[in-house]
């Protein structure tokens, strides 16, 4: 088995074989979402919609990031884990971001960071990367400006794009998430990228491709975007279970003799 790593992801861009990504945020799910052979597991700050229950993730913490990367992290053996920078953990100085983004390594197993920004991140990500911790940079909608871009709505502007791309690229990220851009634009940044392009509503173009568990397995029942496809329907499965339960208890089906001790 080969452990997933900066070199490895830059040869499978190399040899144009495509990266495969999903986020975990939990040991159980991080187990099965690694066993898949899924190549980065990204423990990302979407735990706020998808696990809290929040509106957005801008109110997700550094200890609830570092909780759920020490317990995803101990459940994989061979995808790369990457710990997503939550709100306000790398924007107030560099000093900070670089603390911050080494408690991912030191204190919850993470193998490399991810923050959202192009340019105006640049000298963040370099001085990240040159304390020897990988950066994946994460350009176009970026969740954590949502009030700044005016709601969740796909980044057209091409020019600037590119430059964002071009800037992490230059600032040493390993990588870079494309989300909610148009596929020619997410196809020319990828082409003209030396490191691998991660897309999420990006179009088919990008050298990998990331979805939220959540969405992918049916477990978030709240607003599905439109790139985001369902591959099951667990909430569905988890409620008649849980249904049915109840139902046995009352109807005294449940236990039985075959669940008890003598
Ligand atoms: O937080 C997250 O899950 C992400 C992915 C959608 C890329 O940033």
């Amino acid at each position: 088995m080969e452990k997933i790593t900066v070199t490895v992801l830059a040869r499978m861009k190399a040899e144009g074989q495509k990266i495969t990504a999903l986020t975990a945020y939990d040991f159980p799910f991080a187990r099965m979402v690694d066993e898949s052979g899924v190549d980065i597991i990204l423990v990302g700050d979407s735990l706020g919609m998808v696990v809290q229950g929040e509106a957005s993730t801008l109110p997700v913490t550094m200890e609830q990031m570092i909780y759920h990367t020490r317990i995803v992290a101990r459940g994989v053996k061979r995808a790369m884990v990457v710990g997503d920078m939550p709100f306000m953990s790398y924007q107030a100085s560099v000093s900070q971001a670089v603390e911050n983004a080494g408690r991912f390594l030191k204190e919850a197993g993470a193998a490399a960071v991810k923050l959202e920004g192009g340019v105006s991140v640049a000298r963040t990500i370099e001085a990240i990367a040159a304390a020897g911790i990988p950066v994946q940079a994460h350009i176009g909608l970026t969740p954590q400006s949502v009030h700044q871009m005016g709601g969740y709505k796909v980044q057209r502007q091409e020019d600037k794009l590119l430059d964002d791309a071009k800037k992490v690229q230059d600032a040493g990220a390993f990588s870079v998430v494309l989300e909610g851009i148009p596929f020619a634009i997410a196809k020319k940044i990828t082409a003209s990228l030396a490191i691998p392009t991660i897309g999420i509503g990006a179009g088919a173009d990008c050298d990998g491709q990331i979805l939220v568990l959540h969405d992918l397995l049916g477990l978030n029942e709240g607003h599905v975007p439109k790139f985001a496809k369902r591959y099951a329907q667990l909430a569905q499965t988890a409620r008649a279970a849980l249904g049915q339960f109840v139902g046995e208890v009352r109807e005294k089906a449940f236990p039985t003799k075959e669940h008890s001790f003598k």
